[in-house]
């Protein structure tokens, strides 16, 4: 994730203090920033000649993007009678910012298509392939999971059988790391994800609490590096004080490994907080209705989320996804 000192974003000033043109993520032209306490809203022209396909050419756009989505649509049991077409023409581009990474969080009313927009990525079926466009993870078309992409998910995906220790390790084990290797590393990132060496690594799940799962779940997709992270409301089924404790361990943990992390919540504060830039989806068909580009968490939760400022921006974002509730509900967006 990235850190930047804090800025007063201005008109075609984004939060980073950089031209919004000249840091964005997206290919479209900015048309216009507006700003809105701690962010910044970048509007941009889609539709203009040129940009009905992400230039991806290292000469044109430097490095290879991280992500790159163009002109996606999911259609669900295509040809059909029950097929639903969940996401619709999403183009974005997720540049590469080496030994930086970047947070983006997701929000969007349910059933607008984040999951299945993180799975795309994931490259899992049955959202995996994309009905229409092209995936790219690091420049090249997704054909299905790999190991430069981890992926934690609301529900526990523990194995019951495995203990701590061996939950954490199982993706060094599939590589055929030696045992001696492996659970070094895997009791390093149990201290990591804050649990206890000692008293946790021989425990199996159904003696951990959700929070405790939730740990095991980072550790395990961390520990392989992942250039991509993928997290579908990781924290969504835990208390109000441990997700707060989850939080600032996940902004801990990224400064570390320096991974591009797409994050889907409901928490509209959960977003602003942990996120470099936030996407808002529309109601279903999903497409990224708006990109704010927010203060990145360079302080704790707790403290944060107080400013007026912060709660400035949850309101505005708040505003807006009710207001593409409505235009969907108006048949208008
Ligand atoms: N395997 C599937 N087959 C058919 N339709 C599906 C399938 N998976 C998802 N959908 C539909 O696609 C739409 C988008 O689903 P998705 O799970 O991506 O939404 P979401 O934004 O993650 O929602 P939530 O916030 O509730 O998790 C929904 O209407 C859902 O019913
Ligand atoms: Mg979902």
């Amino acid at each position: 994730m990235t850190e930047s000192n804090e800025t007063q974003p201005s008109d075609q000033t984004s939060a980073s203090g950089k031209p919004a043109s000249a840091d964005s993520n997206l290919q479209a032209p900015v048309t216009a920033t507006e700003d809105i306490g701690v962010g910044t809203v970048i509007h941009r022209d889609d539709s203009s000649p040129g940009n009905s396909k992400v230039n991806t050419s290292e000469s044109a756009i430097g490095p290879i993007p991280v992500v790159q989505f163009d002109r996606v649509t999911k259609t669900y049991n295509a040809g059909q009678p029950n097929a639903f077409t969940a996401i619709k023409d999403v183009s974005f581009v997720v540049q590469n910012k080496p030994d930086q990474g970047e947070f983006i969080g997701i929000l969007g009313p349910s059933g607008c298509g984040k999951s299945t927009i993180l799975k795309l990525i994931a490259g899992l079926e049955p959202q995996h392939p994309a009905t229409e466009g092209s995936v790219k993870v690091l420049g090249k078309e997704v054909m299905g999971p790999g190991a430069d992409r981890g992926m934690v998910f609301q529900e526990y995906t523990s194995f019951d059988h495995r203990t701590v220790l061996d939950n954490i390790t199982f993706g060094l084990e599939c590589h055929g790391v030696p045992r001696k290797l492996r659970e070094e590393q895997g009791r390093h990132w149990i201290e990591q994800v804050g649990l206890d060496v000692a008293a946790d690594q021989h425990k199996y799940p159904h003696e951990l609490s959700g929070g405790m799962r939730q740990r095991v779940a980072i550790a395990r997709s961390l520990i392989l590096r992942p250039r991509v992270i993928l997290m579908d409301e990781p924290f969504g089924a835990l208390d109000p004080q441990t997700r707060l404790n989850m939080q600032d361990l996940l902004v801990g943990l990224w400064k570390q490994v320096q991974a591009t992390v797409f994050f889907v919540t409901h928490s509209i504060e959960e977003a602003v907080y942990l996120g470099d830039r936030v996407h808002v989806l529309s109601s279903s068909p999903g497409t990224i209705a708006r990109e704010v580009q927010v203060e990145p968490p360079n302080r704790p939760a707790a403290e944060m989320q107080r400013e007026q400022k912060f709660q400035d921006t949850v309101y505005y974002l708040r505003d807006l996804i009710a207001a593409e509730e409505a235009l969907k509900q108006a048949g208008v967006g």
